[in-house]
C-alpha cells in the first residue's frame, strides 16, 4: 500500500530515551599490577551520543526504516516494504489516479559503501541536512553561499525530493547536523539495500519546497508574530506563571482548568 500523506510516525513526538553507557574496565597486567585504564575517547563519545538523539527526536527512522528504535530491522536502512513509498503530487491531494504523480523512496542511510552512504563525506551529508543538496549529485565542499551558481553552492543544484523533510532539518544549528552525519557514517552498522532512484526532475522539488519553505536563514526575531520577553524574561504583561518562580498553583491550575 502507498502511503499518501506523510506518515504520522515520524509526525508524533518522540521521546528521546537515550542514555549513554560507558564502562571503563580495569585490566589486570599479566604482572599482577592493576594497569591505568585507558580513557574511552569521550568526545566521540557525546558526538555519536549526540548524533542518535538527534536522529531519534526527529523522527528519520519513521520513514527511512526501524521507526525510533534502533534495535529494530531495517534501522535507517531505506524503503524495504511498500508502506515506505511516498506519492507526491496531484495524486496525494487530488485523486489516486490525478497526474502530476511521483513516487520517491527514503533512501538507505548505512554506511554500506555501494547502497548506502558510505560511498559519501560527512561534509556531504551535513550538506544534504542543511541545503537539501543531493550527496551523489553534490561536491564534497564547503558551501558558502544560498544562492546556486555562487560561492560553492551548485550552479544546477539536485535537491532532494519531498517529503524529506530538510526545509525544517537545516534550522539545526551546524553541532547537531555534524553529529548526525557522524553517527550515521561512524556508529550505524552496514546495510546491502538498493534504494531505487526517486522520481521526479530536480527543479520540480526546489519550486514546490520553495513555496513551502521560508527563507534560510529564518527572518530576524522578532517578526510580527513574535515579540520580546521583559526584562525578567517573561512575556510582557502576562500573567506569571508556573516557571517564572513567582506563582504557586493555586494561581495558576484555576486559569487552565476553567475554559474562559
Ligand atoms: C517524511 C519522511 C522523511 C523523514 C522524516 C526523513 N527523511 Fe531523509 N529522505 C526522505 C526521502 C523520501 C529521501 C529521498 C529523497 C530523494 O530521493 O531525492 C530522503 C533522503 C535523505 C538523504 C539523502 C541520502 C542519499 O543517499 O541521497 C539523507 C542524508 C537523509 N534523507 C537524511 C535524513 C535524516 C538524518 C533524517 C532525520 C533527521 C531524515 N532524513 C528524515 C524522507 C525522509
Amino acid at each position: 500500500m502507498t502511503r499518501s500523506r506523510i506518515s504520522s510516525r515520524w509526525i508524533l513526538a518522540s521521546v528521546p530515551l537515550f542514555a549513554a553507557a560507558v564502562l571503563i574496565g580495569a585490566r589486570t597486567a599479566k604482572s599482577g599490577r592493576v594497569a591505568v585504564p585507558t580513557p574511552p575517547d569521550t568526545s566521540a563519545m557525546a558526538l555519536i551520543a549526540r548524533g542518535r538523539q538527534g536522529v531519534l527526536s526527529h523522527g528519520c527512522g519513521g520513514c527511512h526504516g526501524g521507526l525510533d528504535d534502533p534495535s529494530s530491522a531495517g534501522w535507517l536502512a531505506g524503503k524495504m516494504t511498500d508502506d515506505q513509498v511516498f506519492a507526491v503530487g496531484a495524486c496525494n491531494v487530488v485523486h489516486p489516479d490525478a497526474k502530476p504523480c511521483f513516487k520517491t523512496y527514503p533512501r538507505n542511510l548505512t554506511p554500506d559503501n555501494e547502497t548506502g552512504l558510505g560511498r559519501f563525506t560527512e561534509r556531504q551529508i551535513f550538506n544534504a541536512l542543511r541545503y537539501g543538496l543531493r550527496p551523489e549529485a553534490t561536491p564534497d565542499v564547503d558551501i558558502t553561499s544560498m544562492t546556486p551558481g555562487q560561492g560553492n553552492f551548485p550552479a544546477h543544484p539536485r535537491y532532494l525530493a519531498p517529503p524529506m523533510p530538510w526545509p525544517d532539518w537545516r534550522h539545526m544549528d551546524d553541532a547537531d547536523l555534524w553529529a548526525i552525519a557522524a553517527y550515521l557514517k561512524r556508529a550505524v552498522k552496514p546495510v546491502h539495500n538498493r534504494v531505487m532512484e526517486s522520481e521526479g526532475p530536480p527543479d520540480f522539488w526546489a519550486s514546490a519546497y520553495a513555496k513551502l519553505a521560508g527563507p534560510y536563514p529564518p527572518k530576524p526575531f522578532p517578526t510580527e508574530n513574535e515579540r520580546v520577553p521583559d526584562q525578567n524574561g517573561a512575556a510582557p504583561n502576562h500573567r506569571r506563571g508556573i516557571g517564572d518562580g513567582a506563582s504557586t498553583n493555586n494561581e495558576v491550575w484555576p486559569h487552565c482548568l476553567v475554559a474562559t
